[in-house]
């Protein structure tokens, strides 16, 4: 195994007692709370990941005993990448929410707080127990029940970040529903189709959101809009959040404080199969509309549990806070599932880094005693813009791990991170992973693996990465870069895409077969470290953001006078990458100020104002190869400014576009 036998190499430089020492850019594990960590040493590391290799089932089998099941499994895996079929704990019989709640009271831990929600406004804040979390789960829950939900039924979510979606996340677990939470800020039309395509039929919404200086998004407005074409919606849902008036349409609207008042606190889980879906969770992909990304019960939450415990080394009286938004992969699995089954006191935060000030982060970790802080590089770079005035008059020394994910971590934001939030004293995960993969696959473990500044380090136990090169040739040894691809399944991998297992099997598995590829694209370093390098697709990854080009270019051309537009990503200082349109007009055009507005108002009409474009470029005409494909290679290098390599350009219908291209004027 490449990385057993690189790891050996580490291991000689990790030897005795943890102190700080950094070598080569290389940073050791250095505070004796380390000691007593889950997996403290690199020796540990390797001999758990071996046996996780050699004998996965077993491994896996053991691993599932740290959650709850009114039946144990008969088969641990059954996995066939060839046919894009994957299960895992066969026959397993349990709930999710009993998992996250019940089980925590049924132990003593009733009292103990589940969730700290600080509000946008510093002043406003709550806490909510595990057993009175679970009271108001069952009353929501049955408040769905009463509205006709049934196992197997999609109830959708789309709310800012509110104790009410997390309350309403773990009802329909406990009644067999199965989520699809819409991030807060997509339009009303992205909130339709999302709506259509897994055919729900309940929406959960609120009347406005806070977040920042916005005070009232029209979070029930953009229901509306989007529900004069949803048919499969029966009702609505409303939480009462700021208070603002609304309308309320009848019949089919109802207040969730008025509906949960009287409703019963008795409410059964439902006993799901391991197999049953647990969440549909939309992501976009490199062509057409977004994928349905479907999970399941048993193994999500196994390995969203498991991860959680051992990468943030989470002990039972940590304060446990990530800033992410429940709207994307990273809140379910960690703000939701892999803290909630491990009975952790989780902190959801409504707000946004710069509210009211550059300090507000560093506000509440000193608040609440924070232990493990888990964010974005895009934040990072945006808070060390600001100076470190905004940290160093607060108390930061609750704080024992830090984290990042979501894109590559640069070493100038991962040593500003290092040594202004933590001290030195902190290690840092840089954790790689995808909404497709249900939780984290490549990562330090940070009482056990050195970090170098960038690198996402080693994987996970139970994890078989591999670099392929373009052919599908695996690459073996070290030193070497490729396409990152899979060899092995885990539990928390996605089982299909809702209502196209076709298209799963054609996105995931058809271009190599055997593997799951990631689209991502990798280095190993001589020590056997992962470099991420970025999407080798057309996704591009905006703060964070996984947004489609297509999806972009799409939303472009619906524009009134728009011929054709190719979006390409460029390097962005803050955002990790920048959106770069390239727009063509039809004939008799003009490009004018006017055409600029109503392309980016229809961007974020069609998807949401995360995907504007951050430049525009009006051109005569795209570089299209003889078969009429736009070459976007060019694209990338005029939008990177790289004009000088441009590599070949013969196999152009018509060279001279490009000199008109890097001529063009840039507009934003
Ligand atoms: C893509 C997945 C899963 C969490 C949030 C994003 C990129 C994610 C890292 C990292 C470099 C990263 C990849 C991946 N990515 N984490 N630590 N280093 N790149 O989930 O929206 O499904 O996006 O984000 O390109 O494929 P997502």
């Amino acid at each position: 195994m490449v990385c057993i036998q690189n790891a050996l190499i580490i291991k000689s430089l990790n030897k005795g007692k943890y102190t700080m020492v950094r070598d080569n850019n290389t940073y050791f594990p250095s505070s004796e709370w380390l000691e007593n960590a889950h997996v403290n040493s690199i020796d540990k590391y390797n001999e758990i990941y071996e046996e996780s290799i050699k004998g996965p089932d077993q491994f896996w089998a053991s691993v599932a005993d740290r959650i709850d099941w009114y039946k144990r499994w008969d088969k641990v895996s059954d996995v066939d990448y060839n046919e894009a079929k994957i299960s895992w704990y066969l026959n397993g019989k349990l709930n999710v929410s009993y998992n996250c709640l019940d089980r925590h009271i049924d132990s003593g831990n009733g009292d103990k707080t589940a969730i700290i929600w600080e509000g946008n406004d510093p002043s406003e804040d709550k806490k909510y127990t595990y057993s009175e979390l679970l009271v108001r789960v069952k009353k929501i829950a049955n408040v769905l029940k009463s509205l006709g939900v049934k196992k197997g039924d999609r109830v959708c979510l789309y709310m800012q970040m509110i104790p009410e979606l997390s309350i309403a996340m773990l009802a329909c677990c406990r009644i067999g529903a199965v989520h699809s939470v819409v991030f807060g800020a997509f339009s009303a039309d992205s909130l339709r189709d999302r709506i259509n395509d897994s055919s729900c039929k309940i929406l959960i919404t609120q009347d406005t959101g806070v977040r920042g200086v916005k005070n009232n998004i029209p979070m029930k407005e953009n229901a509306d809009k989007a529900l004069t074409n949803t048919p499969s919606i029966d009702s609505v849902v409303v939480v009462k959040r700021t208070g603002v008036d609304i309308e309320m349409v009848s019949g089919r609207d109802v207040w969730w404080h008025e509906e949960t008042i009287n409703a019963s606190e008795d409410c059964e889980p439902v006993e799901m199969d391991s197999e049953d879906p647990l969440f549909i969770l939309y992501t976009s992909g490199s062509t057409g509309k977004p994928k349905g990304v479907l999970h399941t019960s048993g193994g999500y939450l196994v390995y969203a549990s498991y991860t959680h415990e051992i990468i943030f080394d989470y002990k039972k009286n940590d304060v446990y806070w990530c800033t992410a938004d429940i709207g994307w992969i990273t809140g379910h699995s960690y703000i939701v599932y892999g803290p909630m089954s491990n009975g952790a006191t989780t902190i959801m935060f409504e707000g946004v880094p710069n509210y009211p000030d550059f300090g507000r982060f560093w506000d509440v970790v000193d608040k609440h005693k924070v232990n493990q802080f888990y964010t974005a590089p895009t934040a990072l770079r945006a808070l060390m813009k600001e100076g470190n005035t905004w940290v160093e008059s607060k108390n930061l020394s609750s704080l024992r791990i830090l984290g990042t994910v979501g894109e590559p971590i640069k070493e100038p934001e991962w040593k500003w991170y290092n040594k202004i939030i933590g001290k030195e004293n902190c290690p840092i995960v840089d954790t790689w992973w995808q909404t497709e993969t249900g939780g984290i696959l490549i990562s330090p473990l940070p009482a056990a693996t050195p970090t170098k500044p960038g690198s996402a380090t080693l994987p996970f136990f139970g994890i078989n990465p591999v670099l392929l090169s373009d052919e599908g040739e695996e690459i073996k040894g070290n030193n070497t870069q490729g396409l990152l691809a899979l060899k092995t399944s885990w539990p928390g991998q996605m089982r299909t895409i809702y209502g196209d297992h076709k298209r799963f099997f054609d996105t995931y598995f058809s271009q190599f077969r055997g593997y799951y590829f990631t689209g991502d694209g990798a280095k190993r370093d001589k020590d056997g470290y992962y470099w991420i390098t970025g999407r080798v697709d057309d996704v591009l990854n905006i703060s964070g953001h996984r947004i489609g080009t297509a999806e972009v270019e799409g939303a472009i051309g619906k524009a009134n006078g728009v011929a054709e537009a190719a979006v390409v990503g460029f390097p962005h200082d803050i955002k990790g990458q920048g959106i770069y349109a390239f727009v063509t007009l039809m004939t008799g055009v003009n490009s004018s100020e006017r055409i600029f507005e109503s392309i980016i108002s229809s961007v974020v009409k069609e998807i949401g104002p995360h995907a504007k474009p951050d430049k525009m470029q009006f051109a005569p005409a795209l570089p299209k190869t003889r078969s009429g494909k736009i070459m976007r290679r060019i694209l990338r290098k005029i939008a990177e400014n790289d004009v000088d390599s441009m590599g070949d350009i013969s196999t152009l219908a018509d060279p001279s576009v490009v000199e008109s291209l890097i001529k063009g004027s840039i507009q934003v």
